[in-house]
């Protein structure tokens, strides 16, 4: 091991954040069904939980503002994560999505009836164990939150099949994904009791991150092979047009889009030929740079913070984002 990857490694979170253990088990305890007839959902909740990258970038916030995590950590990160949880039983309905991390999707399962209720259900007790903090004001962030979120999609749902301005996609992105690393920096904010703007402050981290990471997604969309470990290349096929497009349309006009774009919704191996085009290659290059550059803009906020491993841990994830965002682009795959 050279000294930098002993270094980086240092970094990584799992080393710096003992109490993901205690999230993880208070999920777990959530996720327990309390009806027999809940156990078949529940099970697949279980089964199918993520990198919990929303609790890693709070806690490592809270760390990074000096804090001690204690139980409102805990339960705002086991929050956090719970709430996305139900956010993505939805989404895949929506986007009729049948693989996601490696496996069938709740609804490919269990039908969109049961995925549609049971994501309200985990989200309900999401507040449920919110509101056993007793602090009103973490429950109306997060409430925002979810407003948020949901007014983020059905923006991009009514914006479908229409040609986004750049700077739409970049708000409708900031609204469905971003606003869960926002508000993640918020509450850390908050429960470090610091004061509204420096809150934002660290929100604005959140945001930028959280761009970035749809950016990313979004590249995966298009890129990433057919039968890879989520549904891919769908968002084309739905009308959603996501930055590489904009960026092409934005370099090389309507027409390059419409020849490309068009076809890549309509036909099963147009994304691999709209690939193959230099122009659509150096938009995928651009979107990539547009979402390094939100990643150093990001940097610049928490590195107001002093000196620390988990300051460490948080400029090293988002340059593993960094980097894999530039491998997705220069196409030597995920
Ligand atoms: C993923 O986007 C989805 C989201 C960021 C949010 C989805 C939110 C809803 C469906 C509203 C319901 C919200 C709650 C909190 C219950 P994507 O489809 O671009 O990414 P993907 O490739 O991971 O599916
Ligand atoms: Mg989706």
């Amino acid at each position: 091991m050279t000294h930098e990857q002993a270094h980086s490694h240092a970094h990584r979170p799992e080393a710096l954040l003992p109490e993901l253990a205690d999230v993880e088990e208070l999920i777990r305890r959530h996720l327990a069904p309390d009806e027999p007839f809940l156990e078949a959902a529940a099970a697949h909740a279980l089964r199918t939980g993520g990198k919990r990258l929303r609790p890693v970038v709070f806690l490592l916030l809270a760390k990074a503002l000096g804090q001690r995590p204690g139980v409102p950590h805990i339960v705002v990160a086991a929050v956090l994560e719970l709430c996305h949880t139900a956010s993505l039983f939805h989404d895949d309905v929506l986007d009729r999505a049948r693989v996601r991390r490696g496996r069938e999707t709740l609804h490919t399962l269990r039908g969109n009836r049961e995925a549609v209720l049971y994501g309200d259900h985990v989200l309900a007790g999401a507040f449920q164990l919110l509101a056993d903090l007793s602090r009103p004001d973490l429950v109306a962030l997060m409430a925002d939150l979810v407003r948020r979120v949901c007014a983020g999609e059905i923006r991009q749902w009514s914006r479908r099949g229409r040609l986004l301005r750049r700077e739409e996609y970049l708000a409708i992105v900031a609204a469905k994904t971003a606003s869960f690393f926002r508000t993640a920096g918020v509450l850390a904010g908050r429960l470090a009791a610091l004061d509204a703007s420096h809150a934002d402050r660290l929100g604005r981290f959140g945001e930028c991150f959280g761009i970035a990471y749809q950016i990313g997604d979004d590249l995966y969309d298009i890129v990433a092979p057919p039968r890879a470990d989520k549904s891919t290349g769908r968002d084309a096929k739905a009308g959603i047009l996501t930055l590489p497009w904009i960026c092409l349309r934005d370099a090389h006009g309507a027409q390059a889009l419409r020849d490309l774009y068009f076809k890549a919704g309509g036909e099963p191996d147009a994304l691999a030929s709209a690939l193959a085009d230099a122009r659509m290659r150096a938009a995928v290059e651009e979107s990539a740079q547009i979402a390094s550059r939100l990643l150093g803009e990001g940097a610049a906020f928490f590195e107001e913070l002093p000196r620390s491993p988990a300051r460490g841990a948080l400029a090293a994830l988002a340059g593993d984002l960094r980097a894999k965002i530039i491998r997705l682009a220069s196409g030597k795959g995920p």
